[in-house]
């Protein structure tokens, strides 16, 4: 009797697990994730396997992990979204049953299910992301693979900084199974120089399925920068933009967000990276708004720098339209045959000359000073994506035009420029001639910023109580 309950507990208990209604149905195909495969393949040598790891899990507080984040690479080319994960391609068939490809994943438990979420397992693996050879993980170490009879083992640097939990099939246990069975005592350059290569080939192309994401990702991002504008005034806080942010890319289904994000007022617009977005009140400054969607893996990266009252200062526009112009010349350079370097030293042509108009700089090298950072990197599953940035442009890459203008407090020029940071940021996917800005639903130009922040918005009416 007892074993029947336990029986029905786990049978219930399986169940619930499993049945997960009304998810989004726009994922990525698994005939998507399996061409992708084929493609890596095409470019593997004679008698090779790569092995593809998932990213390691990340403690964010005790007993508490940050939310899990795929490692791009493995996703693109399996779908697979959890842990403690290796993916093997063969170039050529392997063994009797002929397989070229197997997927070890993390084991079904519905203890464990039942505390950290559900788990695809080996044989869902199989039906739903269309791999036919699939273990757990724990059969990895004892799975008959000679590495040996392998001319060329194609890895990516092996992270060192990992947790183990002891079981031996946790990546830590995946990952030292993988070096004692390929005898890697050292990296090996030459094996993660080919992964690299290959990854950057592939991932610097998008596919049409890729494109619809990115474009859905950057367009929500767009509708997200637009009703801050509406909705900002100079009692609001940084954190309150970031959180409208945040809401509009939840109520299109994206995520998360392809970064943290990055939102500004004033001097801490002058910070690249600023992340902690807890100015109580933006004031009458600029606020920089580096915020970009996570779209089912796919990232935005959009920049728009607005008044918090409406209207740019003299000086602010100064500096506003000098990027504009910068973001502008940029653009009629992207189109395949510019090599990729070009547009970063275009940027920086334009803002060199304009910055010596204002009598900002007077050497056109000081531009560094107030633009430090380079114009343009390739967008995709990571917002800094894969791609070769010493080639050209290409149809179907995804890339940022990005110039910048930072002036903190007590630099080398008039103190009326001092605390003014301004970043314009779009995303450019290259055509056969020309480009598409796949983020142009958002007002670039200072007058159309301004007369969009005469319009209300739906966040201007909501009322909560007073604490
Ligand atoms: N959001 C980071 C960047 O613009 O590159
Ligand atoms: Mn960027
Ligand atoms: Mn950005």
């Amino acid at each position: 009797m007892k074993q029947l309950l336990l029986f029905f507990t786990l049978f219930i208990t399986l169940s619930q697990v499993h049945s997960q209604q009304n998810l989004p149905t726009d994922y990525l195909s698994k005939e998507f994730h399996k061409g992708r495969r084929e493609a890596f393949r095409n470019l593997m040598p004679n008698n090779s396997v790569a092995v593809v790891f998932s990213y390691p899990e990340r403690v964010f507080s005790k007993d508490v992990n940050y939310n899990y984040h795929q490692n791009p690479d493995l996703y693109y080319l399996s779908g697979y979204k959890e842990p403690d994960a290796v993916l093997l391609l063969f170039k050529e068939d392997q063994g009797v049953e002929k397989y070229n490809e197997i997927l070890f994943v993390r084991e079904r438990n519905a203890g464990k299910e039942t505390w950290t979420g559900r788990r695809l397992g080996a044989e869902a693996a199989k039906s739903k992301l269309g791999f036919t050879t699939v273990y757990n993980g724990k059969d990895f170490k004892d799975f008959a693979i000679d590495f040996k009879k392998l001319s060329t083992i194609i890895y990516d640097k092996i992270p060192t900084d990992i947790g183990n939990d002891k079981s031996g099939f946790d990546l830590y246990g995946l990952l030292e199974s993988f070096k004692t069975k390929a005898g890697i005592t050292t990296e090996n350059e030459t094996s993660i120089n080919l992964f690299t290569n290959i990854t950057n080939s592939l991932r610097e192309i998008k596919t049409p399925e890729e494109m619809d994401l990115l474009r859905k990702s950057v367009k929500l991002s767009c509708i997200a920068h637009n009703e801050v504008m509406k909705a900002i005034g100079p009692d609001m806080s940084e954190n309150e933009a970031d959180g409208i942010h945040a809401y509009i890319h939840r109520h299109y289904g994206a995520e998360a967000e392809g970064y943290a994000p990055i939102v500004g007022a004033g001097a801490n617009g002058c910070i690249l990276h600023y992340g902690e977005n807890n100015s109580t009140k933006i004031d009458n400054q600029l606020l920089l708004m580096d915020v970009g969607s996570e779209y089912h893996g796919y990232s935005a990266d959009v920049t728009r720098t607005i008044p918090a009252n409406g209207k740019f200062s003299e000086e602010q526009k100064a500096i506003y339209q000098l990027v504009y112009e910068a973001q502008e010349e940029v653009f009629k350079i992207c189109k395949p045959g510019t090599p990729i370097q070009n547009l970063n030293q275009k940027s920086k042509e334009v803002i060199a000359a304009g910055l010596i108009k204002l009598g900002i700089i007077t050497d056109p090298k000081d531009v560094r000073i107030y633009y430090p950072h380079g114009c343009s990197h390739f967008l995709g599953l990571d917002v800094h994506d894969k791609g070769n940035y010493m080639g050209k442009l290409k149809e179907n890459m995804v890339l940022t035009v990005e110039p910048g203008i930072y002036i903190p407090a007590n630099s080398k020029c008039d103190k009326k420029w001092w605390n003014i940071g301004v970043r314009i940021e779009d995303d450019l996917a290259i055509t056969k001639d020309s480009y598409e800005n796949l983020s142009a639903e958002s007002p670039r130009k200072w007058q159309d910023i301004e007369k969009l922040a005469t319009q209300k918005s739906t966040f201007n009416e909501m009322k909560f109580p007073k604490i």
